[in-house]
């Protein structure tokens, strides 16, 4: 009999300060239609100055655990994707195994930027399936605020912060597509992009952390076919199709991308949690983010097909395909 990993429980995190369109628009030459036209955001969370990326996450784990009604005692790792560590080291997943009270196992982080949390579930899931772990805290959480040019308008409206997690568990599975879990994962990267979407800085580089540094429109364009090619590759794997879909949960950069993927997927929007409007790109939070509201407000239902898909800075790229 085949082990899975089943997602036990979820939850999200997302600090007190909104900060609108209308707001930013004060600040920077934009406006709260330009935004809209172009993102679908409408508004973002942004940490307040004593809250570090290891907070959020911490939250968020909490959730998760207590949506699972698992103890931390029984976790043997906690794994936190971020590219806005508290700290160049340790890991902010250090801190996080600290903070649940957790004495035991072991904890790491790992930099995919917005596709971290699809490589961090795919780490979490080899290490269940191969018999090392039975129990593991995955999160993704972000300070992207920290690491903006606020002056820069192309880039300062399209982020936000937050923290989102899952817990997942060992089962013992049939081997076929019925089974609950996650049936299978898929990850790709190509650093010959690096240059359309980076951060200036960083400890072997630059003095400083560095802002981050975009080319939208390049991004946009590999976004949609990145995502696509990618969804596509976690249906054939299995012989399904799109149909066979119930939800997709999409890394939430632009609403437009999410629309256009849907499209060249054949799936209806419908069937796509969004939440880009209300998060802003919360980068690896985003994908754990959305689906913890989905599970939350009833949306996503046991026993349903999802499929988690990210695309991120390196480029990097990545799907999940998972019975809930
Ligand atoms: O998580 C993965 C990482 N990120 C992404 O996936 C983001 C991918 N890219 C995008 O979402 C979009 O490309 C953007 C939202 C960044 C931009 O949308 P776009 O339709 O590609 O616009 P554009 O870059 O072609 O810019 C159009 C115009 C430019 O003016 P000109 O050169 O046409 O005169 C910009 O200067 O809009 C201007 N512009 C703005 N105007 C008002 C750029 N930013 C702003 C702004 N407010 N905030």
């Amino acid at each position: 009999m085949p082990r899975r990993s089943l997602i036990l429980g979820c939850g999200g995190y997302l600090p007190a300060r909104i900060v609108t369109n209308a707001e930013l628009a004060s600040r920077v030459d934009t406006s709260d239609e330009w935004i809209v036209e172009r993102s679908g955001i409408h508004q973002r969370h942004i940490a307040a100055d004593h809250e570090k990326t290891s907070d959020l996450a911490l939250a968020a784990a909490q959730a998760a655990l207590a949506h699972a009604g698992i103890e931390v005692s029984a976790v043997d790792a906690v794994l936190v994707a971020t590219a806005t560590p508290d700290h160049t080291f340790p890991a902010t997943a250090a801190r996080v195994q600290a903070g649940l009270g957790m004495t035991r196992g072991f904890a790491f982080d790992l930099q995919a930027v917005c596709s971290g949390f699809l490589y961090a579930l795919t780490m979490a899931d080899s290490l269940i399936r191969s018999g090392q772990i039975r129990t593991a805290v995955v999160i993704g959480a972000e300070t992207f605020s920290r690491i903006l040019d606020w002056s820069e308008r192309s880039t300062c409206v399209l982020f936000g912060d937050g923290a989102g997690a899952v817990v997942l568990g060992a089962t013992e599975g049939e081997g076929t597509i019925a089974d609950r879990g996650i049936l299978s994962t898929h990850l790709h990267s190509d650093g010959r992009y690096h240059d359309l979407l980076y951060v200036d800085g960083g400890p072997s580089s630059a003095p400083t952390v560095g802002h981050l540094r975009m080319e939208g429109r390049e991004v946009f364009r590999h976004a949609v076919v990145n995502l696509a090619q990618v969804g596509h590759e976690a249906l054939t794997t299995h012989g399904l199709s799109a149909a066979d879909l119930d939800w997709i949960v999409p890394h939430q950069a632009n609403r437009r991308i999410i629309e256009g993927t849907a499209r060249k997927l054949g799936v209806s929007l419908d069937r796509v949690v969004i939440t880009v409007g209300e998060h802003a790109n919360t980068s690896a939070a985003s994908v754990p983010l959305a689906l913890s509201q989905a599970v939350h407000d009833g949306r996503i239902q046991p026993g349903q097909l999802v499929l988690l898909e990210a695309m991120g800075g390196g480029f990097t790229w990545g799907s999940a395909l998972v019975r809930i």
